[in-house]
């Protein structure tokens, strides 16, 4: 574990390399406790470096067992004779050579003890690599950075019963028998110069399945993908995301697949979802396995969008790679964008941006909105395990997406196009991304940068105003954002604002420039307004009835629309809006807004009412469905969390509770015919597919018997159990359980056993088992998942499962976690404490969920305060661990 929080790196201290590595030959002879790496690394000083610079490379935890410069053995003991240093964080040598040297550096790592899962680890009985960020160092003294590329040989060693699949990175050049031993080997030549974060191997006896893709240009691809024995068929579905995924990176961005190669290996313990290594994926199972008994519809999704995020990074990523940590963004917000855009293609659009955009606003707006807010591009950081957040990701993504709906999509794929061309085989920056859609679209984006270089979600605030007489509608925007942590003011922000008017019976009008207000003809009916002041008004003229803005259509900037749009607005669009995503926003702005009242009703200790007008325009939405998926959507009511965020400060979350819990039960009331004529309507027929179209009338059918369950327990409780008894898939299985785990009783314990004793052999199942108790809202929860954390099933080690009960306590159970005695915030604290020696990596990320305590009422708030204090105070923590505490307390 590194303890060293000493230092914080600077974006502005960049430097090119003093010396670089042109090539890599690692010989891995793979042993459970004693692995030997033997790395043979050319250097050379790089011309744009200092001259006479030490040579410092990059340790973690490594003994050297043997290091020679040039053919001369250095005497390890006596760092004298050589004028340099190795200690376990780092190898320097004072005054190396002034010309290309070769170093051969031998060291010994201990796979097994590797409980971190960075560097060379032991996945069950795989040994497997996880080299990002900065896990390569663990296996070797190296350049640990992602500017020194280098063209990797990997030869590999193990004894055949042990690991008969040996892989790297690239393709397979020679393999075989070591005579008179039980030992074999295996070759890989990557061709390809990259970072060492994107090397990997992998050793292990799995059962493959293999199939093929030939590219646009003709060439052959193997692909294997490489599971736990007995899963293959779990690995299809995978297998045809993949080749979709391949065919949808040559159509839609002309890029093809280089190598001869793909492999793609699951492993059961991993701290992430997976890893783009070059020619060779490695994946949390979790996202590669699926069969219709064990996964869900949205575990399907979560396979296709993770398989082909991977494999898009083999372009945004790989080909083209960050200068630095602080350019994370380029590649991750870049490839996000990109497997949305897939996703959306893949399944239906609208629905896809709903649930993109529920996600952003649940993570990244939280994250924008609390002490651990960051620029898109930070500037200073301690850990970098620390920024693979959902500010980097997810607003990474939208701000892709914005430039997109600014420059065209014409501008947008030829400034992708000179992207590839001119930084193919480089690190590069943020700006030179920038810059090649500068030049095409021949626009400066100096200001549009900003988006990178300030954090907070910008507010954006409209009013409108309806001259009768002159038939003009105007609409002011101001923007504002407020202060994040060592950023008290903003500059304003580019924000693209598509929209249209809508009038009631007619539908959109058409967008016709009125006022001397600066906006042309040609930027109002394309749409989108460029707002990029803090002020700005624009008038259409000939607006004969005054209409009904359709505002942030597609949700075209990651803002907080201000704007009070009355309720018959709301409902009208709800109902007529031609934007999708805007029918379903308006849903959730009313929804929101009710919500909002009623906790305020709970606190006054009134009781919360409901309107019917609301009611009504649902009712219709599920009467005339067209898109069950879009449906679903429609009527699920805005988080416990979406609702916090709304009310942004003295937060009760028992009273968010209360409320959303009384709206639930009303409206499963009030339309109970619509929904049970809709659940039966849409009740299974045929064999099971996991196409869109039939997971979005499961969707709408389970949050059917949601809401009916909410409206009356009696008859939710038997619904739920029949369909829990009858489920031939794990969506309708699992969905009823939910429902069953809401209502205290026999019942639930009875579903709950039996849903244990049928899946106990499937841990992604068992997974789930754990995760839906540890968010049942009620005050027993804590002591059920302190006993479950005794369960023969749990374990500390695998982070699957610890994110399961202890992951989603935090995240997902918003009233028992910040239970108002602190018991939940004591819990967490104490397990992340527990953990941090273990997996630093993954005791961050629980602590984490602590990022909006701030928004807390004053007694929660200084009870998770306390909690975060007792954190940071205890003694040798993790790098990983003091920074979020640090942060994220005053
Ligand atoms: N490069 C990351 C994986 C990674 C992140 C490795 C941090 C080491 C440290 C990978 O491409 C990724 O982004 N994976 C995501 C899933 C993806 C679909 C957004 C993940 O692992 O959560
Ligand atoms: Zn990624």
């Amino acid at each position: 574990m590194r303890t060293d929080t000493g230092k914080p790196v600077h974006l502005k201290d960049y430097r090119v390399p003093d010396y670089l590595i042109g090539k890599v030959d690692l010989d891995v002879k793979l042993h459970l406790s004693a692995t030997r790496v033997q790395a043979r690394l050319a250097f050379r000083p790089n011309p744009n470096g200092r001259r006479n610079a030490p040579l410092v490379l990059d340790g973690d935890g490594l003994t050297a067992t043997k290091i020679v410069l040039d053919g001369e053995v250095l005497d390890l003991q006596n760092s004298a004779s050589w004028n340099g240093f190795a200690t376990s964080d780092a190898f320097t040598l004072n005054a190396p050579p002034q010309r290309p040297f070769d170093l051969e550096i031998e060291t010994e790592i201990d796979p097994s003890a590797n409980t971190q899962l960075m560097g060379l680890y032991r996945s069950g009985s795989v040994y497997c690599t996880q080299c990002e960020a900065e896990g390569f160092r663990r296996i070797t003294y190296f350049l640990d950075r992602p500017d020194v590329l280098s063209v990797y040989t990997v030869r590999l060693e193990a004894e055949s019963s042990e690991a008969p699949l040996l892989l790297s990175n690239g393709n397979k050049v020679a393999s075989g028998k070591i005579d008179g031993t039980s030992r074999h080997f295996a070759i890989w030549h990557d061709p390809y110069p990259k970072p060492c974060y994107l090397f990997a191997l992998v050793g292990s006896n799995l059962g493959s399945i293999f199939s093929d893709f030939t590219t646009r240009s003709g060439r052959k691809v193997l692909l294997g993908i490489h599971v736990e024995h007995g899963k293959e068929p779990q690995a299809a579905y995978a297998m045809d995301a993949l080749k979709r995924a391949m065919a949808w990176d040559e159509r839609v961005y002309g890029r093809e697949y280089d190598l001869d190669v793909f492999n793609i290996v699951a492993v059961s313990d991993f701290n992430m979802g997976a890893m783009e290594n070059k020619g060779l994926n490695i994946f949390n199972d979790k996202y590669v396995l699926a069969s219709p008994e064990t996964a869900t519809d949205t575990d399907y999704a979560h396979v296709e969008a993770v398989i082909a995020h991977e494999y898009f990074h083999n372009w945004t990523g790989n080909r083209i790679t960050c200068r630095d940590w602080f350019q994370l963004c380029l590649k991750e917000g870049l490839t996000v964008f990109r497997d949305h855009a897939f996703s959306a293609d893949m399944r239906s659009a609208p629905v896809r941006r709903i649930a993109d955009v529920r996600a952003l606003r649940a993570q990244q707006f939280a994250e924008d909105a609390g002490p651990l807010a960051h620029n898109v591009r930070p500037e200073t950081y301690r850990e970098i395990n620390n920024f693979y957040t959902s500010t980097i990701y997810e607003k990474g993504a939208e701000i892709i997406r914005m430039l997109k709906v600014l420059i065209g999509d014409d501008s947008f794929r030829k400034g992708m196009d000179l992207y590839f061309d001119r930084y193919d085989g480089k690190a590069a920056t943020i700006e030179d991304f920038i810059s090649c859609f500068a030049e095409i679209s021949r626009r400066d984006l100096t200001q549009f940068s900003l988006w990178y270089n300030q954090a907070g979600t910008p507010i954006l605030k409209v009013t409108a105003s309806y001259d009768e007489v002159a038939k003009t509608f105007t609409l002011d925007f101001s923007q504002s954002c407020k202060p994040t942590p060592n950023q008290e003011k903003k500059e304003p922000f580019v924000i693209p604002i598509a929209l249209g008017l809508v009038v009631p019976g007619v539908g959109d009008i058409a967008l016709r420039a009125g006022g001397n207000d600066g906006a042309s003809q040609a930027e109002i009916s394309s749409g989108v307004i460029e707002f990029t002041s803090t002020q700005r008004r624009i008038t259409f003229c000939d607006v004969a009835r005054r209409p009904i803005p359709s505002l942030l259509r597609g949700f075209s900037a990651p803002v907080r629309l201000d704007y009070a749009a009355g309720e018959a607005d709301l409902m009208t669009l709800i109902k007529h809006d031609s934007d999708g995503f805007n029918r379903w926003q308006a849903a959730q702005t009313y929804a929101t807004r009710m919500l909002q009242r009623s906790v305020a009703c709970i606190r006054a200790g009134d009781l919360p009412r409901y309107d019917a007008d609301f009611t009504a325009a649902l009712l219709s939405i599920i009467e005339q469905t067209t898109d069950p998926a879009f449906t679903a959507q429609a009527i699920t009511l805005p988080s416990e969390a979406d609702i916090a965020r709304e009310i942004g400060e003295d937060v009760d979350p028992d009273a968010i509770h209360l409320a959303r819990e009384a709206l639930r039960q009303d409206f499963g009331r009030e339309i109970k015919e619509a929904l049970l004529s809709a659940y039966t309507r849409l009740s299974e027929i045929g064999p099971y597919s996991p196409d869109a179209v039939s997971a979005g009338r499961r969707a709408l059918r389970n949050a059917a018997l949601d809401l009916l369950a909410a409206g009356d327990r009696l008859e939710g409780v038997c619904l739920a159990t029949r369909q829990f008894e009858d489920a031939e898939t794990m969506t309708d299985k699992f969905a009823a359980l939910c429902v069953l785990a809401q209502i205290p009783g026999t019942e639930r314990e009875k579903a709950l056993d039996s849903f244990y004793g049928a899946y106990q052999g499937e841990a992604l199942v068992i997974d789930k088992w754990f995760a839906l108790q540890a968010t049942i809202p009620e005050r027993g929860t804590l002591n059920r998942v302190k006993a479950l954390m005794k369960h023969k099933a749990f374990s500390y080690s695998n982070p699957n499962r610890l994110r399961a009960l202890a992951g989603s306590f935090a995240a997902a159970n918003p009233t028992q976690f910040n239970a108002d005695d602190g018991s939940g915030y004591d819990f967490i604290a104490g397990i992340v404490l527990d953990l941090d020696p273990k997996n630093p990596q993954l005791a961050a990320r629980l602590l984490s969920a602590f990022k909006s305590w701030r928004m807390l009422e004053p007694r929660r708030k200084a009870l998770a305060e306390s909690a975060l204090r007792h954190v940071a105070g205890a003694g040798a923590l993790s790098a990983d661990v003091k920074d979020i505490a640090e942060r994220s307390l005053p």
